[in-house]
């Protein structure tokens, strides 16, 4: 079997991510449309696992600001002037392709923010997902009220964590 790689994302593999999304988030589901908007505004930071012909993964990742969060399953509308940070909006890979990729999205994405003067990498953990993202560099951050009731929609261990990315 060939190695998976990541890619960017074409419009044509947006069937491909939202089925994936809708197996491994059924409790998070996300319209279609609010996927494919990342998509567009961010071709850069949003990339799919291909293995042969097949789509095994997907990661979204688009600026945004610190202490910030877009709400599950809604539009961003537009990018921020004044980004401080590159959100990962999600990274989900099928189980089968697991092992080392969740690692690679994020050197890849660390490229793409260091290119554009970002230094910051800022994520909600879901599912207790907080150590994996700590292997990675992510540390949970406090988050304040408004922050905090955003969070709630992400489920009840969601925490806001970030990377600082030095020089
Ligand atoms: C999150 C996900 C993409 C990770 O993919 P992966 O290929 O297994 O991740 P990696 O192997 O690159 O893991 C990164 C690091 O975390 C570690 N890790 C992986 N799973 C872990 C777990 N369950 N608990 C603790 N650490 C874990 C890995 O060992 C690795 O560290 P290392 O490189 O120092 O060994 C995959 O598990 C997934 O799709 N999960 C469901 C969706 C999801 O939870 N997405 C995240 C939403 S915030």
């Amino acid at each position: 079997m060939s190695k998976p790689r990541w890619r960017r994302a074409h419009k044509g593999d947006l069937e491909a991510i939202s089925a994936i999304a809708t197996r491994i988030h059924p409790d998070l589901p996300e319209r279609p449309e609010v996927l494919s908007e990342k998509m567009r505004l961010y071709p850069d930071g949003c990339r799919v696992l291909a293995i042969a012909n097949e789509i095994a993964g997907y990661g979204l990742a688009h600026p945004w600001m610190r202490q910030h969060i877009p709400p599950l399953d809604g539009f961003l509308e537009r990018l921020p002037q004044a980004a401080d940070c590159l959100y990962l909006h999600d990274v989900a890979v099928l189980p089968d392709y697991r092992g080392g990729v969740a690692r690679a999205y994020v050197t890849e994405i660390e490229q793409i923010a260091r290119s554009s003067g970002i230094t910051t990498l800022a994520l909600v953990s879901v599912y207790g997902t907080r150590v994996l993202w700590e292997r990675l560099g992510f540390h949970p951050v406090a988050a304040d009220a408004a922050l905090h009731d955003k969070l709630s929609s992400y489920g009840a261990t969601a925490t806001y964590m970030l990377r600082e990315l030095g020089r």
